[in-house]
């Protein structure tokens, strides 16, 4: 009997059971019978959670793009690996074939080998969605090179500081990037991100704008030539099963972004597992994920979960609103796309239009649909079941996070029932658990609590790098032996779960995980501010939005309140990126505070909410009357 794929509902019970019962029988079948490997394993699994050490497929040797590329060439070499659909319809669209893959992959790993890099070294990728991007991680991969792809819409500031934590020998970047009708400077943002970061020895420009940029001598060097020259073969890096695959950054709660390392055979295995499953592939599809590889989502769902599987992946330049609100549906027909994966923000945004844009297309070819990066409410569930699945493709709901690599908990297509605003099951293999506030586990169904999850599973990060105790102290200290996700959850009746939102400090606006403290640190670097605080609020298209509370230092200057908010967003976006400007600044001139120093961020998030109905305890505030005053003059 094969786990592979979960045909039934009962198959699905079955299947997790014995994941429970003998996940080291259930993960070892899966990983021996669907990738090829040099050497096998001693153990399946090795770990200790408390310390927060995790090991899958101990000592086994095996290189990620042999199981991406290499392997189907036999059977499909000819088959169209990558889609490339340009930002402007009129460029047309590009065919990647698995056999022009490998040897694109070839050339650019046999570059990066001559430029210098070697196992083990990090590798900066800031560039757009460009087939580019796709060659360079899977080259990185391909020589062992851990990549660290940084979302090209972040500043210059954010991406000096992601270089410098995990200290980057290379950058690939592009000359520009075309989003919408706007096109952006690249190349200037990361010449500006380098005057910081000693560690980059050579960039590596793609051309993909024609636009004019300085060339550093002795740093700067144009891809493509480089390529040109190039020969397509190369022997794979051979990896062992835990050595690093890639480096990408999430936002805490607190300071720095953290760098979360995955490794490769255990990230390997159930990417390709829960892409198989969570949208039902079967050869011929063609799968579309919109999401940008500079997120998880992309590395996971548009890379490496549809090529370890042979599929056709298309990668997407654009945004959802040019040339017009119907590019989606219009991609969808011209590519005949099988499985359509989005985020609730985008599905919201799109929801607000004429339902004409959608209408106008012909959507059969689709048959799952599928949702990500925050709760989606049930207006937008329905509407995009409606419209878009026109009620006959199931809606997965699938709930993950940068740190679990792969989708945690989503209905199974055509297997499990599907709830709106439920993400229903965990897969196979994943044990989740509700908490209660005294680190008690809540058995039984109907129940509300901390979302934790108490045994490990291949896909999960490894450690944040640079840093393991930040890693134990942030996952796996609230309670103890379980990983804890930050989210918390609700179980229905029948066991489903129902994500409720964070409840630590990270804010998702149009399903980007913000810290509200990174934010914080970059308001309060502003010559008027005192100090801040941040907090999300609920809104109609981004799910949620920032609210800020500034205390101005008593200056005098900065008379000009509207000159002032539009200041320090421009602080905030130059700091961290456009995604974390405020849509609301109200100053104040306190804040409320335990006598221990901390905001009471509850009673922050219930003002930004209008929600003055119940404050709960604040007879530990310092300065209960300050509540007042921010309430009156809310904004
Ligand atoms: C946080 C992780 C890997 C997905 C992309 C975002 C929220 C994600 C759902 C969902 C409700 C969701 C959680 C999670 N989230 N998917 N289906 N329903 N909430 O990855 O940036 O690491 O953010 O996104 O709060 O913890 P991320």
């Amino acid at each position: 009997m094969s786990y592979y794929k979960i045909k039934n509902l009962e198959e699905y019970f079955k299947h997790y059971k014995k994941s429970i019962r003998e996940p080291r029988k259930f993960w070892g079948k899966i990983a021996e019978e669907n990738f090829i490997w040099y050497q096998g394993w001693d153990k399946v699994v090795d770990f200790n959670m408390g310390e927060a050490d995790v090991k899958w497929f101990v000592n086994a040797k095996v290189n990620i793009t042999k199981n991406c590329i290499d392997r189907h060439l036999a059977k499909r070499g000819d088959k169209t690996a990558i889609i490339f659909e340009p930002n402007n319809p009129n460029e047309g669209a590009l065919h990647i074939s698995y056999n022009e893959l490998y040897d694109r992959v070839a050339k650019m790993a046999n570059v990066l080998r001559e430029q210098g890099v070697k196992k083990g070294d990090r590798v900066c990728i800031y560039l757009p969605m460009i087939p580019e991007l796709a060659i360079a991680v899977l080259a990185c991969a391909r020589i062992g090179a851990i990549h660290s792809v940084v979302f090209a819409g972040f500043s210059a500031s954010a991406v000096t500081s992601r270089i410098n934590d995990c200290e980057c020998k290379m950058v690939i970047t592009s000359d520009g990037g075309f989003r919408g009708n706007k096109s952006i400077d690249l190349k200037g943002i990361i010449d500006e991100a380098l005057e910081k970061c000693p560690s980059v020895e050579k960039v590596l420009v793609a051309n993909r704008t024609n636009t004019d940029v300085n060339m550093k001598e002795g740093r700067d060097q144009w891809l493509q030539p480089l390529l040109d020259a190039a020969i397509p073969n190369n022997v794979a890096e051979i990896m062992d099963a835990e050595d690093p695959l890639f480096i990408l950054y999430t936002s805490g709660s607190t300071g720095k972004p953290k760098g979360m390392l995955h490794t490769t055979a255990g990230y390997m295995v159930q990417t390709a597992y829960s892409f198989k499953n969570i949208f039902n592939y079967e050869e011929n599809d063609v799968f579309w994920c919109t999401a940008d590889i500079g997120w998880i989502t992309g590395h996971s769902y548009i890379l490496y979960g549809p090529l370890l599987n042979g599929a056709t992946t298309v990668i997407f330049e654009g945004v959802p609103s040019y040339p017009d609100f119907g590019r989606f549906w219009e991609v969808i027909d011209k590519h005949k796309v099988s499985q359509f994966y989005t985020a609730p923000t985008a599905i919201r945004s799109l929801a607000k239009e004429s339902d004409e844009w959608v209408d106008k297309y012909d959507l059969s070819s689709l048959k799952v649909i599928g949702s990500v990066g925050e709760p989606i409410n049930e207006e937008a569930w329905h509407w995009y079941n409606d419209h878009v699945g026109k009620k006959k493709c199931p809606v997965v709901d699938t709930w993950w996070q940068t740190e679990t690599g792969s989708i945690m908990i989503s209905p199974v297509p055509f297997v499990t029932p599907t709830k709106p605003t439920y993400a229903t099951l965990p897969l196979p293999g994943i044990q989740p658990v509700l908490m209660d506030e005294k680190r008690n586990e809540i058995e039984g169904n109907q129940v509300v609590g901390s979302l934790c999850i108490k045994f490990p599973w291949p896909s999960m990060a490894r450690t944040i790098w640079g840093d393991h105790e930040r890693y134990k102290e942030t996952y796996f200290s609230a309670f103890p032996g379980k990983y804890f996700t930050g989210d918390g959850a609700l179980r229905d009746e029948v066991g489903y779960y129902r994500i409720t939102g964070r409840v630590d400090d990270v804010v998702i606006v149009s399903g980007h995980n913000l810290g509200t403290a990174p934010i914080e640190d970059a308001i309060n670097e502003h010559p008027a501010v005192a100090e801040s605080a941040i907090v999300g609020f609920p809104h109609d298209i981004k799910g949620n939005a920032l609210y800020g509370f500034i205390i101005l230092k008593e200056t005098g200057e900065y008379r000009d309140r509207d000159n002032l908010t539009r200041e320090i967003n421009e602080h905030v976006s130059s700091h961290i990126g456009p995604i974390a400007k405020l849509d609301k600044i109200q100053f104040v001139s306190g804040l409320p505070k335990t006598r221990s120093g901390k905001i009471m961020r509850r009673i922050l998030r219930k003002i930004a909410e209008g929600d003055f109905s119940n404050f709960g305890d604040t007879s530990t505030l310092l300065n209960p009357e300050i509540v007042d005053e921010i309430k009156d003059n809310k904004i």
